[in-house]
């Protein structure tokens, strides 16, 4: 067939083609150990067989969000989503998506279960770690940047989990019970984002269920809001046993039964047969999945065969460069009195280092989260041998401890000029945390280090917020999240000043377990034992919440300090017609080069009952000591808009906005205002 004709032309060539066996095979994956008669060992998550005689290309399926996954082997580890959505850097996103997609497709993938924006609404959801934050508009703007990176090569993206899906308690089964205006204003906007901006390849709906109904199942999400809203034209593939039926799922709007045989297969052919699934709504399916695949080449340009490949290291030097960088401008600095960073040790100094992720034993649980999204890293660094070759440069020795006996840890602290202190908080799909309390003792083991040797820097190697009730003991605070295979080189080049930790918080750090937007057992883990979650705090997911209750977090969304400081000055707001250029300088005031991430919030006017403020742009920029830049933001209607679920529609309100930029959510430096005429 012609390359020349469009993918909807090819796609209309092809299904005339096509039997309605054809068809239904192309609905449903099979599994691929059997299908390629390989017994164990890495191999597809997800398998479609392809269709030889039609020249349809197998569809081979793997995670994910922080690199090849599955048990591939040579693949990278890239620092967790989390991590990637601190960064705020969305060039550097952009190169992530590039080589997890061609990692992807050299290992033989050419669909990657990637990226996941479930918005994080609490602190404990298990899989916190894998997407990126409380902010639909970062997440948005995140999972764009990957895709179009992922789907550069002939890799279909696939953005998930559609829809709703913000706790791990009762996954299968919780009803996720919410507001139309609060679905499309803080659920939807990041899938919307990657079907209008990034015109992903696939979307996969999610475990559990919306308002009662299953998301794999429910028509208003899958046709009226994905397809006819948002004008989504690829597929719908279920989570991995997500299907829950074979005729409301077909004439619901799912496409793609996975990993497939139970509901679509035989079952899906009878009810076709009965007359209770139409072969236009099969002609439908069948469109849905080979229209990405025309689109993004995966006819034309298909990968390797796995037996070529299964143990083929496709994790290029660039690649584990960029695993590097992203963990060190995803590190945030959230404490650091009288500049105990960069630590300046001398010749004859010790550092002490303390704590399990340090390296001390099965470093699995720190590099990566839990589930399906982990990589195996041949190689990950540990802190302790990066810290201990980056000591010995400076002429120091280090010292350390595992931390399994506090005591011992803080006797290795008390002799050291400096302590470092590595903890952390296992997160894996599958459960939520029970609280936001570090495990096994962790707060015993800090305090003590930090008695012992008052100039001790804590390293957080987790995967969300956790509580630091010794905050007042530690001058250093760094949030290193789940790292990726480049950990210890990251962190032992932002403690040593040799790169700078120019992270941003994703989300907000709660004071304690209480004080969250989720609070009660009805909102999270759910009634009737974690059956309904009632979404009742509604819209003010995240920093919204902190801000119309007026309650102070412990570290806001958007905060992360730097080793230089930033003044912004001269705000700009300019309007071309219906859009409007923020624009202001910023300066960088400090001796040391260094990135800043200013934000640009909205706050509408009361009318349009939305949040105090909400994220509508931001830039990361990079600046020489004393250099300035006058940065430009640009915002659009949408920046100005709210639901309106009567209308269902985006609506304007007239009147008076602020326009709001800042360091943070909590720390606005610059204000102005635009008056808006409404629609
Ligand atoms: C997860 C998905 C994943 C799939 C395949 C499911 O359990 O929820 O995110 O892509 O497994 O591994």
């Amino acid at each position: 067939m012609s390359r020349v004709l469009s993918p909807a032309v090819r796609t209309t060539q092809l299904l005339s083609a096509m039997s309605l066996s054809d068809k239904l095979a192309l609905l449903s994956g099979v599994d691929p150990h059997a299908a390629l008669g390989v017994a164990d060992g890495p191999l597809y998550v997800g398998y479609v067989p392809g269709n030889p005689s039609l020249c349809i290309p197998a569809l081979t399926l793997n995670d994910g969000p922080a690199g090849v996954a599955d048990l591939q082997v040579g693949t990278t580890a890239f620092p967790a989503p989390i991590a990637q959505a601190a960064t705020w850097n969305m060039r550097l996103e952009h190169k992530f998506g590039q080589a997890l997609g061609m990692e992807a497709w050299n290992k033989g993938i050419n669909v990657v279960l990637a990226p996941d924006v479930n918005i994080a609404r609490v602190p404990e959801n298990g899989r916190n770690f894998e997407a990126f934050g409380e902010d639909p508009f970062l997440s948005g703007q995140t999972a764009v940047a990957a895709i179009d990176g992922i789907q550069q090569n002939a890799v279909i993206a696939t953005v998930k989990h559609y829809a709703v899906n913000s706790q791990e308690t009762n996954r299968y089964y919780v009803s996720s019970n919410l507001d139309d205006r609060t679905l499309h204003e803080i659920y939807l906007p990041p899938f919307a984002a990657a079907v209008a901006q990034a015109k992903v390849g696939a979307v996969m709906c999610a475990y559990g269920f919306v308002n009662g109904v299953a998301s794999c199942q429910e028509p208003n999400l899958l046709k009226t809001v994905l397809r006819t809203e948002l004008g989504f034209r690829g597929v719908v593939m279920s989570d991995w046993g997500s299907t829950w039926s074979t005729v409301d799922g077909a004439n619901s709007g799912l496409d793609l039964e996975m990993p497939g045989g139970r509901f679509f297969a035989a079952p899906l052919a009878d009810a076709v047969s009965a007359g209770m699934v139409k072969t236009s709504t099969i002609d439908a399916m069948a469109r849905s999945i080979l229209m990405p695949m025309f689109r993004l080449g995966l006819f034309d340009d298909p990968p390797p065969p796995l037996s070529a490949v299964s143990l083929t290291d496709v994790s290029t030097p660039a690649d584990k460069q960029l695993a590097l960088e992203i963990a060190e401008q995803g590190t945030v600095l959230l404490k650091n009195d009288s500049s105990a960073l960069p630590l300046r040790l001398r010749a004859g100094d010790s550092v002490a280092v303390i704590g399990a992720p340090a390296g001390f034993g099965d470093i699995r649980p720190y590099i990566g989260g839990g589930g399906s999204s982990f990589v195996i890293s041949a190689t990950p660094v540990t802190p302790l041998d990066a810290i201990t070759a980056r000591a010995a440069k400076a002429g120091a020795t280090v010292v350390s401890a595992n931390g399994i006996d506090p005591v011992a840890a803080a006797q290795a602290a008390g002799t050291a000029t400096v302590a470092v202190v590595f903890v952390y908080d296992q997160e894996r799909e599958g459960e939520d945390r029970p609280n936001l309390d570090l495990p096994a003792g962790q707060d015993q083991l800090v305090e003590q280090v930090a008695q012992a040797n008052p100039n001790t820097i804590v390293v957080l190697d987790t995967g969300g917020p956790v509580l630091m009730p010794w905050l007042d003991q530690v001058p250093g605070v760094l949030e290193a999240w789940y790292p990726g295979q480049r950990d210890g080189d990251a962190i032992a080049a932002i403690l040593f000043g040799d790169a700078e930790p120019s992270g941003r918080l994703p989300q907000t750090f709660p004071s304690s377990d209480t004080a969250v937007p989720a609070s009660t057992m009805d909102q999270w883990p759910g009634t009737r034992l974690a059956q309904d979650a009632a979404f009742s705090e509604g819209i003010d997911v995240g920093y919204r919440w902190y801000d119309a209750n007026k309650v102070a977090p412990l570290f806001p969304f958007g905060f992360g300090l730097s080793y230089t400081s930033f003044a912004y000055s001269h705000l700009r707001i300019a309007r071309a017609r219906a859009n409007v250029t923020v624009s202001f300088i910023v300066t960088n005031t400090g001796a040391r080069a260094g990135s800043d991430v200013p934000q640009v919030y909205v706050d509408d006017p009361r009318a349009a009952g939305e949040p105090p403020k909400q994220l509508q742009g931001f830039e990361k920029v990079f600046l020489r000591p004393r250099w300035s830049k006058r940065v430009t933001v640009a915002l659009t209607p949408p920046s100005f808009s709210y639901w309106d679920s009567t209308a269902r529609r985006w609506r304007m309100a007239p009147g008076l906005y602020r326009i709001l930029v800042g360091a943070s959510s909590r720390d606005i430096r610059l204000r102005g205002f635009l008056r808006q005429p409404g629609p």
